[in-house]
């Protein structure tokens, strides 16, 4: 069968790129994009384009009867930073939007459902190193929260209605593209920027902030690969842990410094970022993702470096 693939909040971070990335498999025309924005770049140019907020019901059911699609991935959401400054809208955009996409999906037969969940889900009382797949997981932000109860109405829709929904919990994800979304890893992305236009970084997370990442195209891939794998080989329908590669601030600093041997780092104080990042793990146990659908990540440190810097100078 054709596929016919809906995206939600095609003009984030992850959506600019995503977009681009399954137009290349599944062709043009069957990828829609849609956003509440109109997209400054490449998605507007190289297929259709819809004007959706995924809070109004009305204009979500008319993409459904439209389109038909066979994939939906739901991309719009607040991220963790931006999230704690209005609490309530997070919670209503994350979890009603969740909720509005999965009545659809099974309404209109979608054959399968993507919802991306974080490594926000876990809490002070997560084990912080290799943190597992399943454990104590006490999120303390308004973002953790929803994806959290996502990851459970998820899991429930799949259990109960027997919808093939997937998730990933991604982790800090780095890129060049488009701008990071207002997370608590966003220092390792503008930390690329300054260092090329300014020599040195304010870092609003200190020197010692280890916090697991991962290089977009590793994220765009692994995200295909799980919706590619046989629906069989899934047994986690929460969502799964899911790794890249751990590192500091200070460590991501040597690594620029190997290019830009000028590159300075100072420390911003008393980031209301820094309680954020310490609730959260510093490593993934993704061991699942591995076992179950092949998850195997191909960008480390050095190569990333390498790549933001190389295509940032552009
Ligand atoms: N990058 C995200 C954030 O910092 C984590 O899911 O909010």
């Amino acid at each position: 069968m054709a596929e016919k693939i809906v995206v939600l909040g095609s003009n984030g971070q992850i959506g600019t790129e995503l977009v681009t990335a399954l137009r290349k498999v599944y062709g043009e025309s069957n990828v829609v994009a849609c956003d509440i924005r109109r997209p400054d770049y490449d998605i507007k140019n190289s297929g259709p384009f819809e004007f959706v907020n995924v809070l109004e019901k009305d204009t979500l059911k008319s993409i459904f009867q439209r389109y038909k699609p066979t994939q939906v991935y739901l991309l719009a959401a607040l991220l963790s930073a931006t999230g704690e400054q209005n609490p309530k809208l997070a919670w209503d955009l994350n979890m009603n939007g969740l909720l509005n996409i999965l009545d659809l999906a099974i309404t209109y037969q979608t054959a399968k459902v993507y919802w991306p969940s974080s490594i926000a889900v876990f809490g002070p009382n997560s084990p912080k190193d290799n943190t597992p797949q399943f454990c104590v997981m006490d999120p303390n932000t308004v973002y953790g929260i929803s994806k959290l109860a996502g990851e459970r109405w998820c899991e429930y829709y799949h259990q109960k209605y027997n919808l093939d929904v997937r998730s990933i919990r991604y982790p800090g994800l780095i890129s060049w593209k488009a701008a990071p979304g207002g997370g608590t890893t966003d220092y390792a992305i503008h930390i690329f920027h300054d260092a090329l236009k300014k020599g040195t970084y304010a870092s609003f997370l200190n020197a010692a902030t280890e916090l697991p990442m991962m290089y977009m195209d590793d994220a765009i891939r692994g995200t295909i690969e799980l919706m590619d794998a046989d629906a069989s080989k899934i047994t986690i329908r929460s969502s799964y842990n899911f790794a890249g590669v751990s590192f500091t601030p200070e460590i991501l600093a040597a690594e620029i410094r190997k290019h830009i041997p000028e590159f300075t780092l100072t420390y911003a104080e008393n980031d209301p970022r820094q309680n954020i990042a310490d609730s959260w793990p510093r490593s993934i146990d993704d061991s699942y993702a591995v076992k179950e659908w092949g998850w195997k990540p191909e960008f480390n440190l050095e190569r990333l470096a390498i790549e933001m810097i190389n295509n940032l100078k552009k």
